[in-house]
């Protein structure tokens, strides 16, 4: 990461009045972006697990400080997305019946428990950590993309979940070398690479199509739309959500051979967004 320190940022936010469908009129673009919130907890909590067990075998101080810094901010995006997934459940949407599927794959699945002798054990933490790797460039993708999409603003979506997206996006931009750091430093073939984008991309795919299907039967609001890719469209057409064809490119830039996730995104742009989120700012005060 070089010069810049990673630090986690305090913030708070108060969902007092969240409208599940807080992109107003557009319930489809809601809850595929209230996914997130079925998904990341159990995720972020994860990715620290997995990076916590990856400490002993970084031999290099300045990607170390990377890891501490990358762990310190998941923890805390995590429990942000947790407290919208808490304010759910009080509001007649009890995300359970999906969570406990996350809780299964993440902690059980994936999780700790015996995979044989140690070069085994190695093996698979790295191969775990291709996959956070992977799913951290898309992470950032999406960070960039809602720091610069126009169409949230334009639709009055709820400013308290824009700026939980821009925030929690913005560290996503922030650190999105880290992880890819440290696969290379433990594994630089190019095939554990592949590999961890060619496997989690499309679970990560899977998962969040189950969920957005999942949010919109639970939603006792929901107009019961179909979650659809002719929906999904749609509501890029708006820019709600990005675009299919966008996230496609995205993978295969993620392929090439002289690949950095440096080379993706503007550091300067999320820090801009970081001093003036509203949460860190309540936070602070
Ligand atoms: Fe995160
Ligand atoms: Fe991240």
């Amino acid at each position: 990461m070089g010069e810049l320190v990673l630090r986690p940022l305090d913030v708070r936010f108060d969902w007092t009045g969240l409208p599940l469908q807080w992109v107003p009129g557009e319930p489809a673009a809601s809850h595929i972006l209230n996914t997130l919130h079925l998904l990341l907890p159990e995720g972020e909590r994860w990715f620290v697990e997995t990076f916590k067990q990856a400490l002993p075998l970084i031999r290099d101080d300045m990607l170390r400080e990377d890891v501490l810094g990358f762990i310190g901010q998941e923890a805390i995006h995590a429990e942000a997305h947790q407290g919208v997934l808490d304010y759910f459940a009080t509001h007649d949407m009890d995300p359970t019946p999906y969570t406990r599927q996350m809780e299964w794959l993440f902690r059980k699945v994936l999780g700790d428990r015996d995979r044989g002798d140690e070069a085994r054990k190695r093996d698979f933490l790295i191969e775990k950590v291709a996959f956070v790797a992977a799913i951290e460039h898309y992470t950032a993708f999406l960070g960039d993309w809602v720091l610069d999409t126009p169409g949230l603003d334009r639709a009055q979506a709820d400013p308290v979940m824009l700026d939980l997206l821009r925030w929690h996006g913005s560290e996503e931009v922030v650190h999105r070398s880290v992880a890819y750091d440290l696969m290379v430093h433990l594994d630089p073939s190019y095939g554990r690479r592949v590999r961890g984008l060619l496997i989690g991309g499309p679970i990560l795919f899977w998962l969040w199509a189950r969920g957005a299907r999942f949010l919109m039967a639970t939603d006792p609001s929901s107009s019961k739309q179909k979650v659809t890719i002719r929906a999904w469209q749609q509501a890029a057409g708006k820019c709600l959500l990005p675009a299919p064809r966008a996230l496609l490119r995205s993978a295969f830039r993620y392929l090439r051979p002289g690949y950095h996730p440096s080379l993706e995104g503007s550091t300067s742009r999320a820090l801009e967004y970081l001093a003036a989120s509203p949460a860190a700012k309540a936070a602070a005060a």
